[in-house]
């Protein structure tokens, strides 16, 4: 067995740093064993020194300066646990890379944003850049698709990529409660990140299918080219419809290859309840991968929280312990293109909801619209009038975005639509 220990030093104490120290603590002999040697946390750095936290680490040695760490002689391993697409946490890996240290961290953003230029930098340096931690907390998938599917084709990747919304659309449909109430009762459970718009603009799950888009399909990652769409604007009544009409509102992060390019979607979308995406509840994640040879495969886990994220770092320190020094994204940094950027556009069904007057020969103009647009109707329900008006609920046949959002313009301008109508794809997963 090699003699040396892996020295590493965590910079970041949160929920996630503390995982870690209580992971490489709890399972030693077992990481020992595997690893051939010792993971020794040889230094430990965060903001502030005296918070209380879960643990005690004075055992550890604390260093004040992250930037310190990322110096010191006797550290093999920078992982860092700050978070934030900028500094001190990009400073802090790229000035680690630069001294030949291993980086390994959870920080999606940083990966997203600034993936492509650490990867580079870490391919120069000849160590490893890995972000394990970053997708989809314990869910291996950083590792499926550079190892475990490298050899497919993989021309379709989507997934429920984050567990805050999930929650959100599984509570609201529990307990029939609008969004602003279980968005609030998520925030004071701690679920719901600093900054909301992260989880429900779909910023976060933009992240992450920017980083699962790249491993799969061996392109550049390219963060700027997502649309996103969150969920805030999801209300009880398409819920409760949806479900009512056989489906579940899922925030799903899409990506596709095609000969024309790449697409890269955020979206809330209608899926069947029966499906296995239907079936996930609460904050649990699920991303399917299909490549040629294999078909579709779904990886299931808990997305995010300190044992999950903590087993994800702690395989990527195992790796570095063994001596694998793989590419960060799966082969060549320096090789890797951006790909031509397309828009999502394949026909898909959709559920649409208006609220019309209550006049004869309504509903004939809102079907003469559709029909103008080759748009057909697979099946619809009018609901009780409220006042003077109706909602109106509609599910399409497959048909092109395009041609929905033009008839959706035009109806909007007509007198008798009497709200913003309301427009979401169904994925037939
Ligand atoms: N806010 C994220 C989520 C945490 O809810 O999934 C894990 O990335």
């Amino acid at each position: 067995m090699e003699k040396n220990p892996l020295n590493i030093g965590i910079v970041g104490l949160g929920t996630v740093g503390i995982g870690v120290v209580d992971f490489l603590t709890t399972n030693k002999d077992l990481i020992t064993l595997r690893a051939g040697r010792e993971i020794r946390i040889s230094g430990i750095c965060a903001k502030r020194k005296n918070k209380k936290r879960e643990l005690n680490l004075s055992r550890f040695r604390w260093i004040s300066d992250p930037l310190t760490l990322s110096n010191e002689q006797g550290i093999d391993v920078v992982v860092e646990l700050i978070g934030g697409q900028n500094d001190p946490a990009k400073s802090i890996i790229e000035k680690s890379l630069l001294n030949k240290k291993h980086v390994v961290t959870a920080n999606k953003a940083l990966i997203a944003h600034h993936g492509h230029y650490l990867a580079i930098l870490a391919e120069e340096q000849k160590v490893s850049l890995n972000f394990e931690a970053a997708v989809a907390g314990g869910i291996p998938i950083v590792k499926i698709l550079k190892e475990s599917l490298s050899g497919n084709d993989i021309s379709r990747v989507y997934g429920v990529i984050n567990g805050t919304c999930n929650y959100i659309l599984t509570q609201m449909e529990n307990h029939e409660q609008d969004y602003s109430k279980i968005f609030r009762d998520a925030q004071n459970l701690g679920f719901v990140e600093k900054d909301p718009s992260l989880d429900v603009g779909g910023i976060d799950s933009a992240h992450k299918i920017s980083i699962i888009a790249a491993l799969a399909f061996g392109s550049r990652i390219n963060f700027d080219n997502v649309k996103i769409k969150g969920i805030e604007s999801i209300s009880l009544i398409d819920i409760t419809s949806a479900s009512a009409m056989g489906y579940r509102i899922k925030l799903l992060g899409l990506a596709n290859k095609s000969t024309a390019g790449i697409s890269q979607v955020v979206e809330p979308c209608l899926v069947p309840k029966e499906s296995l995406f239907g079936k996930l509840d609460g904050g649990t994640n699920m991303v399917m991968v299909e490549g040629n040879f294999v078909e579709k495969t779904h990886y299931i886990g808990l997305g995010a929280g300190a044992g999950p994220t903590a087993s994800s770092i702690v395989s990527d320190l195992i790796d570095i312990a063994r001596g694998n020094i793989s590419s960060s994204f799966g082969q060549r940094a320096s090789e890797l293109e951006i790909s031509q950027h397309v828009s999502e556009d394949l026909s898909s069904s959709f559920y649409l909801r208006f609220l019309l007057t209550d006049k004869p020969g309504t509903l004939a103009k809102l079907a003469g619209i559709l029909g103008k647009y080759g748009i057909s109707i697979n099946h619809m329900r009018q609901l009780r009038h409220q006042g003077e008006n109706a909602p109106v609920l509609i599910v399409t046949h497959p048909t092109a975005k395009i041609s929905l959002t033009s008839a959706i313009k035009e109806i909007s301008k007509i007198e008798i639509c009497k709200s913003d109508p309301v427009y979401i794809r169904i994925e037939d997963l």
